[in-house]
């Protein structure tokens, strides 16, 4: 596939940014965005909270591949996956092979904020030892996860930065990457 046709994919904890940048890059490229998990939403007609609730967390990671492979292949997207995606090394070349592999980060305390601030129940960050807070946890899992989401094309910290000085950074790389390539 040529890259310019290439999906854009925004992987990153929960909290980074994924679907708010998302929407300003489709808007900006004039590109559809797909947030997987409001497909699976949709086709499950569940909240993700109730699928972990009643199938547990594996039958969600398989929904969650399998949304994920039949969008990455798609070309010209903005998408937008669940924070645990990135978990699978299949699900990461999946998304390596068809895409442009943004990742998006975040301070711990940037992350909280986010998540206290919206009503999604994210049942990754109530699974907490006895004790631990909320901050803690993030922390926990962000450490765990950091490998897989360090294999991407491109990092980018958006704890400090408004999404249009973001989304610019994003292009001016997108435009950078393009003329290394020409
Ligand atoms: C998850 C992140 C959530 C959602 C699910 C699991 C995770 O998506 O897919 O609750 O494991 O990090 P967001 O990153 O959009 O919050």
């Amino acid at each position: 596939m040529k890259q310019v046709n290439r999906s854009l994919i925004l992987i990153g904890f929960m909290g980074t940014g994924k679907s708010t940048l998302g929407n300003v890059l489709a808007e900006k490229l004039n590109r559809q965005q797909v947030d997987l998990d409001d497909v699976i939403v949709k086709e499950q007609n569940m909240a993700i909270s109730d699928i972990f609730a009643r199938y547990g967390e594996a039958k969600f990671r398989e929904l969650e591949h399998d949304v994920l492979c039949r969008y990455a292949a798609k070309p010209g997207l903005i998408i937008s996956p669940g924070g645990g995606a990135a978990l699978r090394a299949e699900n990461r070349a999946v998304m390596k092979e068809h895409g442009i592999v943004i990742s998006l980060w975040a301070r711990p305390e940037v992350i909280l904020e986010r998540v206290n601030r919206d009503s999604v129940v994210r049942p990754v960050l109530e699974n907490r030892k006895p004790g631990q807070s909320k901050l803690e946890r993030i922390e926990e899992v962000l450490a765990e996860r950091m490998p897989c989401y360090r294999e991407a094309d491109f990092m980018l910290d958006t704890s400090d930065e408004s999404v249009d000085v973001l989304a610019a950074k994003v292009l001016a790389w997108l435009e950078d990457r393009a003329g290394e390539e020409a």
